[in-house]
C-alpha cells in the first residue's frame, strides 16, 4: 500500500474534505500543505505529525516548485506516511505533474486522492449548474495566469465559439486583458459573469456582473481571498 498521498483539501470548508483525505490526515506522519489550506483542516492532522507549510516556506516564485518537490521526495525517503495536501483538487492547476514526476524519478509509489475543486464550490454558492441542457453543453476550466506571469495563450476564438461555461482560475490579476481577449473573440459584453470569492468559506462573497463590467466590479469589491470567475449563459 502507498505511503505517499497527493491529496486534495477541497475549497476550504472542512466538511468538503473527502472521508479518505480526512482519514489520511488523522494517520499522517508528515503533511506538506499549501498556504490556502485553512486552520480547521490543519486541526484534523495527527497531532504527532510533522507539518510543513510549503506555500509559506517556498513563497510564490516559480523556482519554489522545485523546492517543494525536493521536500516531498525527502519526506518520502523517510518511510513515514506522507500526505501532500493541496487546495481543491490536486489535478486542477495543482502542479501535480511535477510532484508525481519527482516521486517517480526517485522510485516512490504514490496515490492521488481527488478533492472538490473551487469551481464546484462556486457553483454551489451560486445555486447554479455549470452545465445546462441546450444552452451550456460544455465546461471549460482555464487559468487566467500564464506560466510567464502574463495572460496565457488560450485559443480565445475556440473558447468563444464553444459557447460553454468558462471557469477561470487565477483570473484576477490579468482580468482586464482576459476580458478584452474574450470580447475580441466574439463573446457578447452582456454575457453573465460572476466572481466568487472564498467559495465555501465564512468570507464567501458573490460579485455579479456581465463580461464587460466584470473587471471594474472586481476592483470595486477589492477581494482579499481567492477568486473564481465564471462566465456564460449558465450564470444568468
Ligand atoms: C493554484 S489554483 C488551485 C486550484 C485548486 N487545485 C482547485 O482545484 O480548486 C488557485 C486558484 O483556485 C481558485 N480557488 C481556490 N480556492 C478557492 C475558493 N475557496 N474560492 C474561490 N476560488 C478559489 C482561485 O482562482 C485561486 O487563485
Amino acid at each position: 500500500m502507498a505511503r505517499i498521498f497527493l491529496a486534495g483539501a477541497g475549497p476550504g470548508d472542512p466538511d468538503l474534505l473527502t472521508l479518505k483525505t480526512a482519514r489520511l490526515l488523522s494517520r499522517a506522519q508528515v503533511v506538506l500543505h499549501d498556504s490556502l489550506v485553512g486552520p480547521e483542516i490543519l486541526a484534523l492532522i495527527n497531532p504527532e505529525a510533522e507539518i510543513v507549510d510549503v506555500g509559506k516556506r517556498c513563497g510564490q516564485a516559480s523556482t519554489a516548485q522545485a523546492e517543494i518537490c525536493r521536500l516531498l521526495v525527502e519526506a518520502a525517503g523517510t518511510g513515514r506516511l506522507v500526505v501532500r495536501l493541496k487546495g481543491g483538487d490536486p489535478a486542477i492547476f495543482g502542479r501535480l505533474t511535477e510532484e508525481m514526476e519527482a516521486l517517480r524519478a526517485a522510485g516512490f509509489a504514490f496515490e492521488v486522492v481527488p478533492g472538490v475543486t473551487a469551481a464546484s464550490a462556486a457553483a454551489a454558492a451560486l445555486e447554479t449548474s455549470l452545465t445546462q441542457r441546450r444552452t451550456a453543453r460544455s465546461l471549460h476550466v482555464i487559468t487566467g495566469h500564464g506560466a510567464e506571469d502574463g495572460l496565457p495563450a488560450h485559443d480565445w476564438a475556440a473558447l468563444a465559439r464553444a459557447g460553454g461555461t468558462l471557469a477561470i482560475y487565477m483570473g484576477s490579476k490579468h482580468l482586464p486583458g482576459l476580458v478584452g481577449r474574450l470580447l475580441d473573440a466574439g463573446l457578447p459584453p452582456e454575457l453573465p459573469a460572476v466572481a466568487v470569492e472564498a467559495a465555501s468559506l465564512p468570507g464567501e462573497r458573490v460579485i455579479r456582473a456581465n463580461l464587460a463590467q466584470l473587471p471594474a466590479s472586481l476592483v470595486r469589491a477589492a477581494p482579499s481571498g481567492p477568486v473564481l470567475l465564471l462566465v456564460g449563459v449558465a450564470l444568468a
